[in-house]
């Protein structure tokens, strides 16, 4: 089990390049499933999670030997044919590998994989993937804890989100894009990790219309072919590192970073009295500190262009250390308020009444030991243990490893007092 050790206290100051986004890497990987030739991804972030992935495309994609591997010039990935069943034991213990399902009914013509795993948020249906699936026209099942999905070359049709999914829309763009006939999704997602597939796959040759927008219509084409793809900044890591900017007082640069996805954070961070300044030519975003926050009165999550539910747990940390209270609400996900019984442990004034979690400033903080329940509740962990004199440990870290490619580096080079370490676990014996 690996564990951080942090000696918080230091202002923030310096540059950072941010890494590649996660949440557009991973629909992206899949959909390289469906292109002829060979597709290299630059700034592909070298992530647990873009390992997982990586594991499961490199076994349904008949690449003995793993022809999809990172090289000095980026990510390549190249396939042969492929097969519908990618490794069990992966799918169970990673979320995102639900958003297989369609890119292999495009390509095998069928999956059979179990239920998907990963973060533990709350609860996860997939029931919008399975009947926008069937309203395209694939049979689904659900049989003893597995899916099973088969489809000939579907031939066009309707789905209505009930509410926007970000990874049921990845599916039905995947599964349609080389269909036949033309596809209508309507209340769809606008995240910008929805745009970024959708601009991947109409550079390999997709006709989609919409990204970005409620209504997304696609027509089937032929062809994908593999091309060279940039993958944009990750607007969740940036908005981490401002958030720890708030909390410490500072002044960093963030480079690599479309100021345009991360507006919703970038208003909150202004009222709780941070400088913010944006170079939207050169993808850069400063932010300017003194320590002194005030409380916002209160956040709720929504769907893009609203505040971010990944988000949320890193402003329930910075919310620890400001002038007022401020009460969160996550819409999105109803239960993810792990972080708020974690902070607890460090001093917090936390309030919880089922729906929300009323977060008071406080500065009777003190060091100690708290667990990351998931990644960004472990996010949120590290940077409040940056604001607290003293030495905290944040144990269970391999969930930050999931979605940060080195938290600790990227801290340290901000001038934080931050250390891995690998505790070896009890065998009991
Ligand atoms: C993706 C992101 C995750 C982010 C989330 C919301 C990836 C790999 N993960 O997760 O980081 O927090 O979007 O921005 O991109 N829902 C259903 N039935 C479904 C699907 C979703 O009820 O079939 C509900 C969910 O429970 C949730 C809401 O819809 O309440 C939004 O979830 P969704 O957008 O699907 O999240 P993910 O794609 O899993």
């Amino acid at each position: 089990m690996c564990e951080l050790e942090v000696r918080g206290g230091r202002r923030l100051e310096g540059t950072l390049v941010i890494q590649g986004s996660k949440n557009s890497a991973l629909p992206i990987m899949a959909a390289t499933l469906l292109l002829d030739g060979e597709t290299v991804l630059k700034d592909c972030p070298d992530i647990l999670d873009v390992h997982e992935m990586l594991a499961i495309i490199n076994g349904v994609g008949g690449c003995d030997g793993g022809s999809c591997r990172f090289t000095g010039e980026g990510l390549r990935l190249l396939h042969n044919k492929v097969d519908g069943v990618p490794d069990y034991e992966s799918c169970m213990r990673f979320r995102a590998s639900s958003i297989l399902m369609g890119a292999l009914l495009a390509t095998a013509g069928f999956f059979a994989m179990p239920y998907p795993g990963g973060c533990r948020i709350g609860r996860r249906p997939i029931d919008y993937h399975i009947e926008g699936l069937r309203a395209l026209g694939a049979e689904v099942e659900e049989k003893d804890g597995m899916l099973i999905g088969y489809a000939g070359r579907l031939k066009g049709g309707y789905y209505r989100f009930p509410y926007p999914s970000v990874g049921a829309l990845e599916n039905l763009i995947l599964a349609s894009v080389k269909g036949k006939g033309e596809y209508l999704f309507e209340n769809c997602s606008k995240e910008p990790e929805i745009v970024d597939l959708c601009d991947f796959l109409m550079r390999a040759g997709a006709d989609i219309e919409g990204t970005g927008t409620d209504t997304i219509r696609i027509k089937g084409v032929e062809k994908l072919n593999g091309i060279q793809y940039r993958v944009p900044g990750d607007r969740i890591v940036a908005g981490t590192y401002m958030a720890a900017c708030g909390i410490t007082g500072g002044n960093i640069r963030l480079r690599n970073i479309e100021s345009a996805r991360l507006e919703g954070v970038i208003e909150v961070l202004k009222k709780t009295g941070c400088h913010v300044f944006t170079d939207a030519g050169n993808d850069e975003i400063i932010i300017l500190s003194d320590g002194r926050r005030k409380a916002v009165s209160s956040i709720e999550t929504a769907p893009y262009p609203g505040f971010p539910t990944d988000m949320q747990p890193q402003m329930m940390a910075l919310a620890a250390f400001s002038t007022g209270s401020c009460r969160i609400v996550d819409k999105v996900f109803e239960s993810r308020y792990r972080t708020a019984e974690e902070l607890k442990k460090l001093g917090a004034d936390v309030r919880t009444d089922g729906g929300s979690v009323i977060i008071t400033g406080s500065e009777r903080l003190h060091g100690g030991a708290v667990r990351a329940a998931d990644l960004r509740c472990g996010a949120a962990l590290v940077i409040a243990a940056l604001g607290i004199y003293g030495k905290t440990i944040i144990e269970d870290c391999g969930y930050i490893m999931r979605g940060y490619e080195d938290i600790q580096r990227d801290l340290e080079e901000l001038g934080a007092d931050i250390l891995w370490r690998i505790k070896e676990e009890s065998t009991g014996n």
